[in-house]
């Protein structure tokens, strides 16, 4: 029978089992993570920068988040699927927010969504868990804000920035969300976090101490050589097997080697 992963199956992993995420944007990487038996797809805003070649996630809308969705979600992954709520699509009200993370579940067919931020969106996650809608939080270094932050900078360092970011996973939980992303923390921050809260946490570039990891997947196949950041571990390297094959593919084009006689239709 094939496996399906519930919100309550990953909240029931805390302190017990570790938790892996990783994104996808599309069927055919779905598919190949799914077949890895990974926890969490995310569908993350990341997609802005992996797919579409943008320098931030700021340009990513609703209508491309869902896309990408359905692309994931036709699959039928036995993975839960989560879908980032993308810039504007909940910072400017409530009503907004609850209706665009709705679009995710009925249009798309995800499962929760992800939303950046602590207690400043603290009323628009209350409202779309009221929905019935689950959601994950993220804090740390929330690429949305990269303005605001000045840049793509580990976040909570420091005694004041640490304990803020405790108090706003603390306040995230309290309204009810099933896990939470630390993006760029220091570890010993995230060990503090992850044991101060009943809920999982996820971590990219937080260290070891989080019930659970998340990587871009583009990243961790080693798909850019310009993008090398220290959190990311390359468990391949897909640049340098995809243009050696399609290098190879062109010197056989460009030779007449390809296609070969197996590859014609006699008739
Ligand atoms: O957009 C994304 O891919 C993310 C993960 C890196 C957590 O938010």
């Amino acid at each position: 029978m094939k496996r399906t992963v519930s919100i309550r199956d990953i909240m029931d992993k805390k302190g017990k089992e570790r938790i892996v995420m990783i994104t996808s944007y599309d069927a055919t990487t779905a598919r190949i993570v799914d077949a890895a038996d990974v926890d969490i797809i995310l569908i993350g805003d990341s997609a802005g920068m992996v797919m579409a070649g943008g320098d931030s996630t700021l340009g990513v809308t609703m209508d491309h988040m869902v896309y990408h969705t359905q692309c994931v979600t036709r699959t039928r992954p036995g993975a839960l699927v989560i879908s980032d709520m993308p810039f504007m699509s909940y910072q400017a009200s409530v009503p907004d927010a609850v209706r665009n993370a709705g679009r995710f579940l009925q249009e798309a067919g995800a499962q929760g969504v992800k939303i950046e931020g602590g207690k400043r969106v603290i009323e628009q996650v209350k409202a779309i868990i009221r929905a019935d809608i689950p959601v994950m939080g993220h804090l740390g270094l929330t690429p949305q804000s990269v303005h605001a932050f000045g840049g793509y900078k580990v976040q909570a360092r420091g005694e004041q920035a640490a304990l803020l970011l405790k108090e706003n996973a603390l306040a995230l939980q309290d309204a009810g969300i099933f896990a939470l992303v630390l993006e760029c923390v220091p570890a010993p921050v995230a060990k503090e976090v992850t044991e101060a809260l009943d809920i999982p946490t996820i971590g990219i570039g937080a260290g070891p101490h989080c019930d659970g990891q998340v990587l871009v997947i583009q990243d961790m196949l080693g798909m850019d050589k310009t993008f090398k950041p220290k959190f990311v571990k390359q468990y391949a390297h897909l640049y340098d097997i995809i243009r050696d094959a399609v290098q190879a593919y062109a010197a056989e084009v460009r030779d007449g080697t390809f296609p070969a006689r197996e590859h014609c239709f006699k008739d």
